[in-house]
């Protein structure tokens, strides 16, 4: 296929954010888009000049397509994504990519089944400080991976969507925000195996930001607002992880430090040292600093289109094998702050095939 025919599900912020991508894409024909809130529908298909909009998403599946990306909250994940792979479509699904581990790997099996893609949208990954510590990395100048630390701090309430509602998001500062941190990080370390978590967390709201609340957010809030936890993987390799949406610095203070036995990545500022002749020289190199997290929304749907041309997934866009590992963390990390203590991480498995 040259011309890739793509439909979005869900036109709340994430979805005008790839309908936007999209829309800077040669050859790519959005072909319908879908969202259950009918004024948001007729707003975003006018602004976007998207004839076919449906309230009822099975009816945008009837349409021919290459590519749909789910830009719905977590709990309609599964069912959405599952349908798009089973109407024959490749799939670039948000993140979280589900609310738990159990619920992602039904996904990920009906991808592999439907012989489709299923990419997961952890857009850090294209950050272009990402790629400079990619660089960084496969120049040998970092050495050997032996841990980071990782925080995305955020000094408001995702309030845009019901992000506060565990039902509906699976979870707030981790399983919405700091998730991508924990994507990042396990990734640029080469995906090691997960074994064990610990986290302590705490809901502040409505003791702070309850002024910026919507009506109603008060009864429905029930997610942490605060979570840090410590994840180790096979081989000696931990993340420290940080995540919160009560923090007081303004705006969204995200960074890492990610530590080798050769040399140090910083993402933010970009900062990468390494040992030459037993001296520290810093080789940091200039980046554009337009492809931040939100610029980087763009390459992620640019590579997802590519892939679908392509038939094969990009190597740096995250796949549903990697987001169910991850989510299997995030699991891990919830049932250890509840249980208070260190938990070990389980991934769910593939039922027996016979042999
Ligand atoms: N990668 C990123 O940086 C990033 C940034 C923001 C949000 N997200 C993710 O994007 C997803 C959506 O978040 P959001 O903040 O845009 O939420 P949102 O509430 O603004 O938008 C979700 C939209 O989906 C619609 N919807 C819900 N169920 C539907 C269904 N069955 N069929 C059709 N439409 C349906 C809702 O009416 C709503 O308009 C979440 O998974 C979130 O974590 C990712």
């Amino acid at each position: 296929v040259s011309g890739v025919r793509v439909a979005v599900i869900g036109c709340g912020l994430q979805g005008s954010e790839h309908l936007r991508a999209l829309s800077s894409i040669d050859d790519v024909e959005v072909a319908a888009i879908a969202d259950l809130n009918e004024a948001r529908l007729a707003e975003v298909g006018e602004r976007f000049g998207v004839a076919h909009r449906y309230t009822d998403a099975s009816r945008l599946l009837e349409h021919d397509l290459d590519l749909v990306t789910v830009c719905t909250m977590p709990d309609t994940h599964s069912a959405l994504v599952i349908d798009a792979l089973a109407a024959g479509a490749n799939v670039l699904c948000e993140k979280p990519l589900a609310r738990s581990a159990a619920e992602a790997l039904p996904m990920v099996r009906a991808a592999e089944e439907a012989n489709r893609l299923l990419m997961v949208g952890f857009n850090m990954r294209y950050m272009s400080a990402t790629a400079a510590v990619r660089r960084f990395v496969a120049e040998g100048l970092l050495g050997d991976f032996v841990c980071a630390r990782g925080f995305m701090l955020m000094d408001e309430v995702p309030w845009w969507g019901k992000h506060y509602v565990n039902e509906i998001s699976g979870g707030g500062a981790l399983n919405a925000t700091a998730i991508h941190m924990l994507d990042l990080l396990s990734w640029l370390a080469g995906n090691p195996k997960p074994l064990t978590a610990t986290a302590s967390m705490a809901t502040v709201f409505p003791a702070k930001r309850s002024a910026s609340a919507p009506p109603g957010a008060a009864a429905a809030y029930d997610v942490e607002d605060v979570l840090f936890g410590h994840v180790r993987f096979e081989g000696g390799f931990w993340i420290s992880l940080e995540g919160t949406w009560v923090y007081d610095r303004p705006g969204l203070n995200y960074s890492f430090d990610l530590l080798g036995t050769r040399g140090q990545a910083h993402l933010d500022p970009l900062e990468l040292f390494t040992e030459r002749d037993g001296q520290v020289v810093e080789v940091s190199e200039d980046v554009p600093a337009d492809l931040d997290i939100e610029g980087a929304v763009n390459p992620t749907v640019e590579a997802a289109v590519a892939s679908t041309r392509a038939g094969e997934k990009a190597a740096e866009l995250a796949d549903g094998r990697e987001a169910l590992v991850i989510q299997a963390i995030v699991d891990a990390l919830y049932r250890s702050a509840r249980a208070g203590h260190e938990v070990e991480v389980e991934v769910p498995a593939d039922p027996e095939t016979p042999a």
